[in-house]
């Protein structure tokens, strides 16, 4: 027996068969679609980076254990990239002199992190990245949180379905050493504890603190704090939430977007104030569906000039679960709208010319490549989901005439072969 390499794809990745690739391009097109109607604007780089440019802020989560490196023939080292804004905010630092500010941008790249697949995780998977260049003002957030509102309301997704979780970084940071008496050199463990918070049982949580060196009492008021939801604004210093973005939110007409929480702090190291996560109200989800936040110098790993940003990376993965839980999900669209079938192998040119008059008019149209029978090739046209078949006969096409179908109501009728486009229309869309 000969041995044979295996069909599947390498562990955490995926194939997409038309079926499937059909319901991805129509979930996208309305991503797109809603961005497009923000004012943002797609743009797109390379899969292979510069693996430094993830070692810098990315985090060591992504840096140590997740990256794909490679080394060129010409000895650099490089990535693939793991996700998409270090690259971005190259491309914005990069052109900086030419951009308008602030821009909106999107992308859809696909992003390889070297992780243990389980559910809602691969090892490569596609996002959707919308992000704002160049302002530091609150109604970059408030946009943020609309926009996400409307991504997912374009699926008809009701606000029951899905909660917007925000915190601001500094805010946590306050009430870590003020209310806990976190140290500063403490701070980025604490933080990847909050991270961890909901993942982890208490015991683990509890060890983890001993080991950074929290105290007992230090834990457990710890665990108040980070419980006591928006009751916790109350007793952080004016000053802290004077400058911040999200109080700002809170206090104004998109404060119903949004709920305060302070257990987000997100794992991603750039983050410099306000971080938010999107879940899904059904325990069956209970991973976050995407987040993002505001970065004020990731920028700056490229330039002097100070650019701040702000943005979210929305999954295909956990979407398209959230989709397929709350019943949202598109149907795969059929392979054609019309198949034209011609008797006999000497009618198949005509059949040709038939076709190309119809898809001239928009419809997706095919022609067998084979010559079969008739009743085989309706069988067929029906089994790839076409409405209506023409069927193109000797004695019709010597008078001009091909026969119209409809394999729904089984209507036929014979046409003029000037009018087939009109005439096919018409029986698809009475
Ligand atoms: P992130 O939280 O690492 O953020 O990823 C954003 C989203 O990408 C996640 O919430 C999830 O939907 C999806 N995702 C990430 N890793 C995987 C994986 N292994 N398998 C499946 N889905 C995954 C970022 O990447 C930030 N760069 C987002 C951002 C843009 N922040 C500001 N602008």
């Amino acid at each position: 027996m000969p041995e044979y390499l295996p069909t599947a794809p390498y562990r955490g990745t995926r194939d997409f068969l038309p079926p499937e690739m059909s319901v991805r391009t129509q979930v996208f097109g309305q991503l797109y679609d809603v961005l497009e109607r923000y004012g943002f604007l797609r743009y797109d780089g390379p899969i292979l980076e510069s693996a430094e440019i993830y070692e810098a802020k990315s985090g060591q989560e992504i840096a140590d254990q997740q990256l794909y490196t490679l080394t060129d023939r010409g000895g650099r080292r490089l990535a693939l990239r793991p996700e998409m804004t270090p690259s971005v905010a190259r491309m914005v630092a990069g052109n900086a002199g030419s951009l308008q500010f602030p821009v909106r941008w999107y992308s859809h790249p696909n992003c390889h992190r070297y992780e243990r697949p389980q559910r809602g995780r691969v090892r490569e998977h596609w996002q959707i990245n919308a992000d704002i260049f160049g302002s530091d003002s609150a109604n970059c957030e408030i946009e943020m949180f609309e926009l996400v509102h409307d991504l997912l309301g374009a699926f008809g997704a009701g606000e029951d379905l899905f909660v917007v979780r925000a915190n601001d970084r500094n805010l946590l940071a306050s009430a870590l050493t003020d209310l806990v008496g976190v140290t500063a050199e403490q701070l980025p463990q604490v933080f990847g504890l909050v991270d961890r918070w909901e993942k982890q049982d208490r015991d683990k949580l509890a060890g983890a603190a001993e080991e950074i060196g929290l105290s007992e009492k230090q834990f457990a008021k710890l665990s108040d704090t980070l419980g006591a939801g928006t009751a916790l604004l109350d007793e952080l210093p004016e000053q802290v939430k004077a400058e911040s973005n999200l109080v700002k939110v809170l206090g104004s007409s998109a404060a119903g977007l949004v709920r305060y929480d302070p257990l987000i702090v997100r794992g991603l190291a750039y983050y410099t104030s306000t971080v938010f996560e999107v879940f899904d109200t059904s325990p069956e989800n209970n991973r976050a569906l995407f987040g993002g936040g505001r970065y004020s110098d990731l920028a700056g790993l490229f330039t002097a000039q100070q650019i701040p940003g702000i943005g979210f990376g929305m999954g295909d993965v956990t979407l398209i679960d959230f989709l397929q839980t709350h019943d949202l999900l598109p149907s795969p669209r059929s392979e054609v709208d019309v198949v034209v079938i011609p008797v006999t192998e000497e009618l198949a040119d005509a059949a040709r010319t038939v076709a190309t008059r119809l898809r001239t008019a928009g419809l997706r149209t095919s022609t067998p490549l084979e010559q079969r029978k008739l009743g085989k090739e309706l069988g067929r046209a029906d089994k790839a989901g076409a409405q209506a078949v023409v069927i193109v006969g000797q004695e019709d096409w010597d008078a001009g005439n091909v026969t119209i179908r409809s394999l729904q109501s089984r209507e036929q009728r014979t046409v003029q072969v000037g009018d087939v486009a009109t005439e096919v229309n018409g029986l698809l869309r009475p």
